[in-house]
């Protein structure tokens, strides 16, 4: 458990990460593309976001608010025992505290499973733990991209208590990007170039942004399944 909990902890680190976040948000003002409720992303081009539509899911109201205040319950007390970590400037995570989690209650097993039949093909191999980041309302996670050694093609999370906005902005070409918003209760799932290709990160309170729209940034719970490398 401590071993994998050290691994994980490498996913944070931004060493293939080029984007600022903040020479994005004028950018971000221009050519943007709403796709309609389904799809709660706009980006720098229309052919990115069609390129990119399909590696990239959003879906609004996955879990109810009885299934998010089941993980609540079952997160809350560990995590309360921790204390929001803010000082480390070279990480790439500002401002939260996390944990990770094999066994699980039925709710959330039940819910759980839901993520994985939806995200994952069914021979995917999925990583045993599940991670879970809890953001301060102050807090935000720079952009990076997820280790290839320890994650495979696929990411999927959900997000509890707060709306928030994902950027994903391509490695080698800073000028593409795309905003995802994810409303409270939403999964979004990034697969294939959108993961590999793309950095991402989850814009601070003042930042958060999307299409014109503020949207202000609560204490974010992220409960996230990866599978293995293949
Ligand atoms: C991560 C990450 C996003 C989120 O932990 O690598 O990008 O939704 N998390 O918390
Ligand atoms: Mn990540």
């Amino acid at each position: 458990m401590k071993v994998l909990l050290a691994v994980l902890k490498q996913i944070h680190k931004p060493a293939l990460c080029t984007g600022n976040p903040r020479c994005l948000s004028s950018g971000a003002t221009s050519g943007l593309l709403p796709l309609g409720d389904e799809a709660p992303m706009v980006g720098s081009s229309p052919e990115l976001v069609q390129k990119l539509g399909s590696q990239v899911e959003v879906r609004t109201d996955f879990i109810t608010e009885a299934e998010e205040a089941a993980f609540l319950r079952e997160l809350d007390p560990g995590l309360k025992k921790k204390r929001y970590e803010f000082d480390h400037w070279d990480d790439a995570i500002h401002g939260y505290r996390e944990t990770e989690r094999l066994r699980w209650g039925a709710a959330c097993e039940e819910i759980l499973n839901r993520v994985r039949s939806t995200a994952f093909p069914e021979c995917s191999q999925l990583l045993g733990p599940v991670h879970v980041i809890d953001l301060d309302k102050t807090g935000y996670i720079k952009p990076h991209i997820d280790s290839v050694k320890f994650c495979g093609s696929t990411i999927a999370g959900l997000s509890l208590l707060s709306d928030s906005i994902m950027r994903l902005v391509k490695e080698d070409t800073p000028s593409e990007w795309l905003d995802l918003l994810l409303s409270r209760r939403s999964l979004y799932i990034l697969r294939d170039q959108a993961r590999y290709k793309f950095t991402h990160e989850i814009l601070k309170n003042e930042e958060s942004v999307f299409n014109g729209q503020r949207v202000p940034r609560q204490r974010r719970i992220s409960v996230i399944c990866r599978n293995l490398p293949g």
